[in-house]
């Protein structure tokens, strides 16, 4: 009998020796037969710690970029070279240089969805699971550059007091979801709780009982009391939450919050990018030693 596409990604997954990560918006069977599902700091993590020779990333370029600029000893490939993230192109390198020249004492904090050259030219780096934390870990006289997302930042100003110089960016699947949308579903299941991604609008964001990453949600929907749950991010995250907690009810705060670049992968591809290692992602020694600072500090930091 001719293998399945599941058994030869297995059997090639052996073979050289290599380890799928996937991020929690990817599609259910991309999830399902990866070997770590996570949000973008645990991912990072997991690539960091991992003794496999390749790593297969099934996630969109900038994350894969980071796992490459964590381990440039491994081989680092993505399925589908196309999935980009439109928030990192709103922050050329250019335009961050020019912030940094009319801030030139500012410590300056990207947002992990930023390219290696705008990491390059960062301070630190963060997620939205340790935003708040890399902040809080500056000092309190510090002038503070925070790019590209303006509402992770204005969400991490809020919960730090801290005032921060803001890009102008902003991820143009959160912005769909609107206070409305959450309003009405909150409406028809009125025990429900809310939880939301800080990628979302602030009007959003007041409205939820919980701001969490996605992998955030994932150990909140575990530990919550609540039966029904409220999603205030990419629907792909739905999956997992429904997988792990089968006796609960997770309901989106829109369907339209959809990231057609993390849908790009498929198993297909993850196949196809196994027995070809296509697409290989490298990204150029002298800036990577360079970013590399800024996405260790990321890593390692831990709650101040
Ligand atoms: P997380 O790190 O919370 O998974 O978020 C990544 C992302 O791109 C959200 O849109
Ligand atoms: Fe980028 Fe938004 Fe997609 Fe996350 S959901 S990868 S921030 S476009």
């Amino acid at each position: 009998m001719e293998e399945t596409i599941v058994e030869k990604i297995v059997n090639l997954k052996k073979q050289r020796n290599a380890v799928i990560l996937a991020h929690n918006y990817q599609v259910p069977e991309v999830q399902d037969i990866a070997d770590h599902v996570g949000d973008s700091l645990e991912l990072s993590r997991k690539a960091a710690a991992t003794d496999a020779d390749v790593i297969v990333f099934c996630g969109v370029y900038f994350m894969a970029e980071t796992a490459s600029i964590l381990c440039p000893d491994k081989t680092v490939v993505i399925p589908d070279k196309d999935a980009g993230c439109p928030m990192v192109d709103m922050a050329p390198v250019e335009r961050v240089l020019e912030l940094k020249r009319r801030h030139p004492d500012a410590t300056v904090v990207s947002y992990v969805n930023s390219t290696v050259a705008v990491k390059a030219e960062s301070d630190y780096c963060c997620t939205s699971a340790n935003a708040v934390d890399v902040i809080q870990s500056l000092d309190a006289q510090s002038q503070i550059i925070f790019l590209p997302d303006k509402y992770l930042g204005s969400y991490v100003a809020s919960k730090t007091g801290r005032r921060l110089i803001l890009y102008d960016g902003y991820c143009p699947i959160h912005v769909r979801i609107l206070e409305q949308d959450v309003l009405r579903v909150k409406a028809e299941h009125p025990q429900a709780e809310v939880m939301v991604h800080p990628e979302c609008v602030p009007g959003v964001i007041a409205l939820a009982d919980c701001v969490l990453s996605t992998s955030g949600m994932c150990r909140r929907a575990q530990e919550s009391p609540s039966e029904e749950m409220i999603v205030g991010t990419e629907i792909g995250l739905l999956h997992r939450l429904r997988k792990e907690n089968p006796e609960k009810r997770f309901y989106a705060a829109s369907e339209a919050a959809v990231c057609p670049n993390m849908k790009r992968i498929d198993i297909e591809k993850i196949l196809w990018s196994l027995e070809e290692m296509k697409y290989e992602v490298k990204v150029p020694e002298a800036t990577r030693e360079r970013a590399k600072r800024a996405v260790d500090r990321m890593v390692e930091v831990v709650k101040a």
